[in-house]
């Protein structure tokens, strides 16, 4: 029997619902499969944890995750607890003491989804952004003085070293190379504007890239890449960006894969000394969270992922072949891809649909 410890942290708002559908869809799979056992703890790690703890997680919260094979979250932050203290007190300390400091996001038009940019199908999106993860805009070096003064100030250091810049660019390059239909690697800067860390990481980009003859290389300035992901995704084959380029463009990479209920994101520790950490782009959605109505597409996608980070590739193809034979029928959708399936629904759908795949093998 092929074992792997799973550290389940659902979170909040639709985090809870979304995480439970991914959960039995890998149930599933591994029934069907036989030889596979996933051995889950749940943690109610979350703002309503914080709210009753005054912390996210308890204080030996990495202690207790560093021995799972993979950690499977949902998201968390919730209204009433500021967005700093749920993303510092959880998600950032784990991407950082595990050394999670690559983050893919796929940006690939699933069969049966449908881009909001016109006359754009799957050949046109698909395409991987590669965010590094543990340093550059998000840092905690800086401060705030003078507060409550008409002096009031704050400074905000970004940290690029190079050690962490050379990392992520040598894995998003051997992506490129290795996986790569175009071999070309895009590299996000801003060096026009940001005077010292932009022009530091394209100076890496350059170096880097004499490892990598194959693949072709462009640097573009951030504003202009986000108008070619909606004027020309079909340039794009491997996207690398700093920490907050990152995080913002595949909000908008989201968006041109059918929105922010498709979009899954692996935080990957590559040396494997650590467990890596997989979580749908998308957040806690206030907005629908309690209605049952939440997209489970990313959180399903992101079990995909985890399996085959895990090296179960062929039951990864499985989910992802059965995820997009229910999005193609579109009878069991929720209401963002024009649907009336509730979340549950979608995820019995996605369930029976395996059966076909787990045979096939
Ligand atoms: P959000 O991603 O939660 O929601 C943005 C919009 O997309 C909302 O209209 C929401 O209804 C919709 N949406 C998101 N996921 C969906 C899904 N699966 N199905 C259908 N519709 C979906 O981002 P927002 O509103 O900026 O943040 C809400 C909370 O989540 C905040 O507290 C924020 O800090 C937190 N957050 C947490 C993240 C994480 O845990 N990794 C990531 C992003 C936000
Ligand atoms: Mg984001």
């Amino acid at each position: 029997m092929r074992k792997y410890s799973i550290a389940l942290i659902p979170g909040d708002g639709i985090g809870v619902d979304v995480i439970r559908e991914g959960r039995k869809v890998l149930d599933t799979i591994c029934e069907l499969d036989g030889g596979i056992k996933l051995e889950y703890e749940e943690f109610d790690w979350s703002c309503e944890y914080y709210l009753k703890n005054g912390r996210m997680m308890p204080e030996n919260g990495l202690e207790i995750l560093k021995d799972f094979n993979s950690i499977y979250l949902g998201a968390v932050g919730y209204p009433g607890v500021p967005d700093h203290v749920s993303l510092w007190g959880l998600l950032l300390p784990i991407r950082r003491q595990f050394q999670q400091y690559i983050n893919i996001r796929p940006v690939k038009l699933l069969r049966g989804l449908k881009s909001p940019l016109a006359n754009r199908g799957a050949d046109d999106l698909d395409f991987v952004v590669v965010r590094e993860n543990n340093e550059g805009e998000y840092s905690s070096v800086g401060g705030r003085m003078y507060e409550g003064t008409d002096q009031d100030m704050a400074v905000q250091s970004s940290v690029f070293t190079r050690q962490g810049v050379e990392k992520v660019l040598r894995y998003a390059y051997n992506i490129a190379d290795q996986q790569g239909k175009r071999k070309r690697l895009t590299a996000a800067t801003k060096s026009n504007g940001i005077i010292h860390t932009m022009p530091f990481w394209d100076e890496y980009v350059q170096k880097i890239n004499k490892e990598f003859p194959d693949v072709e290389t462009n640097i573009t300035h951030i504003d202009a890449l986000c108008a070619f992901f909606v004027s020309k995704p079909d340039v794009f084959d491997v996207v690398v960006a700093s920490n907050l380029f990152g995080d913002i463009v595949t909000d908008l990479g989201a968006a041109i894969i059918g929105g922010m209920g498709i979009a899954p994101s692996a935080n990957i520790n590559p040396e494997k000394r650590f467990p890596s950490m997989f979580e749908p782009v998308h957040g806690s959605a206030p907005d629908i969270a309690g209605k049952g109505i939440a997209n489970p597409t990313a959180a399903i996608w992101c079990a995909s992922m985890m399996l085959e980070h895990l090296g179960e590739t062929k039951l990864a193809e499985a989910i992802l072949e059965a995820l997009q034979d229910v999005l193609e029928e579109g009878a069991a959708v929720t209401p963002d891809l024009g649907g009336t399936a509730k979340t549950e629904e979608f995820g019995d759908e996605v369930c029976k649909k395996l059966a076909k795949y787990a045979v096939a093998r």
